[in-house]
């Protein structure tokens, strides 16, 4: 459920009703979301009634994407209503001619039945690296409605402690779960490797899938002499969670580990293809090459962005790259749920992070190679 404070209303019509409290949000939790750039082009689409519009924005509201919302309705509707349920009124809102704060109700009858498959699949990550995830489903799946978070003001996660990391990432799934989602996928090893439990005890009856499940079976199947290297953050490979997947499904092979603590600050500054990068790549790669392995899974989601890099220094080697394997998992545990989204509607992606959309949105748009529309930041915890 969205707390009030976090939610704005916008009818451009006098004549769409709006419940009050809990009702409310119910209702309008199954109108599609729109905000920002995005409002205008899908208007007419997918407008839920006939002859009258509602805005629906969820997330913590800016002043600046309200007044955005409220020039684009004043310019294209004969009245413009909001209906507001934040504890403290933006100050324009008063000021504003043609906007009332009048709350209407949603008689039963013109409720609009929720349908699970039009829901978002949640994923996150403590930072960009798990838009690696984000760009296999698009590529994947690309019909459904995704919400991402990315934990930008207190990544890395890679040397942080159990406690520290099972603590926000409860946090990170409650706003995601208050975003409605079909399915949440952690699409940060480390999370993966230390939260995992704890993320599917809160998720309840939501699935959860993850890259270290999906990237040990990949690399079960893939290896031919049973060696399989892994690399990762600290905490990844110090949590043994590879190891241990790979163990569950195939005990025969033998898994080695290298911590590459070096790799996601490299990945961040874009140095995909630095002479700094390819001989830290070295240097790391050296110890778990000499194992002879054949598999290299890419066990952290920034590290797909270096599979050139990585090929060519593993020569001979496959690597498993768990943000496909992912997105396959993701698809197959939909299909079996009757939850995939039907092909209709231009899928609708919200980006969510905790410090500097900015540094983001550079990062991740090379990360997903197209523009990132709806990218907001807030604060959890
Ligand atoms: N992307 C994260 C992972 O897959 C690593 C980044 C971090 O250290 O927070 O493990």
């Amino acid at each position: 459920m969205i707390p009030f404070n976090q939610l704005a209303i916008l009818t451009p019509y006098a004549d769409l009703f709006l419940g009050t409290s809990e009702k409310l949000v119910t209702s309008f939790s199954e109108v599609p979301l729109f905000a920002g750039k995005k409002l205008s082009g899908s208007l007419k689409a997918t407008n839920p009634y006939p002859d009258q519009c509602c805005f629906v924005m969820q997330g913590h509201v800016e002043n600046r994407r309200i007044w955005y919302l409220y020039r684009f309705a004043a310019n294209c509707c004969r009245r413009v209503f909001f209906a507001w349920f934040a504890r403290k009124p933006l100050n324009f809102v008063s000021e504003a001619s043609k906007v009332s704060d009048k709350r209407f109700r949603l008689p039963e009858t013109e409720r609009i039945p929720m349908n699970n498959a039009q829901k978002p699949i949640g994923v996150f990550d403590s930072g960009v690296g798990g838009l690696t995830v984000v760009r296999a489903l698009m590529q994947r799946l690309p019909h459904e409605n995704i919400v991402y978070f990315g934990d930008t003001a207190r990544v890395p996660y890679g040397v942080k402690s159990r406690n520290t990391i099972e603590c926000f990432s409860e946090q990170i799934v409650r706003f995601l779960l208050e975003q409605n989602v079909k399915a949440l996928v952690i699409a940060c090893n480390t999370i993966a490797a230390v939260a995992g439990q704890k993320v599917r005890r809160l998720a309840g009856d939501v699935p959860v899938l993850d890259v270290i499940a999906a990237g040990a079976k990949a690399a079960a199947n893939t290896t031919q002499n049973g060696v399989i290297g892994v690399i990762g953050t600290s905490t990844t490979v110090g949590s043994n969670a590879y190891a241990r997947a790979i163990a569950a499904i195939a005990p025969q092979h033998r898994v080695v580990s290298q911590a590459c603590s070096l790799l996601v600050p490299l990945v961040e500054e874009g140095w995909l293809q630095h002479e700094v990068t390819r001989l830290t790549v070295r240097e790391y790669l050296q110890p778990i090459l000499a194992e002879n392995i054949d598999t290299l899974v890419l066990g952290c989601t920034h590290y797909p962005l270096l599979k050139p890099l990585l090929a060519e220094e593993a020569q001979g080697v496959t690597l498993v790259d768990s943000a496909i394997t992912t997105a396959e998992e993701v698809a197959a545990v939909l299909a079996e749920r009757h939850l995939l989204h039907p092909a209709t509607d231009t899928p609708d992606y919200r980006f969510f992070v905790s410090d500097i959309p900015l540094r983001f949105r550079a990062i991740g748009e090379r990360f997903l190679n197209r523009p990132m529309e709806q990218l907001e930041m807030i604060s959890l915890g």
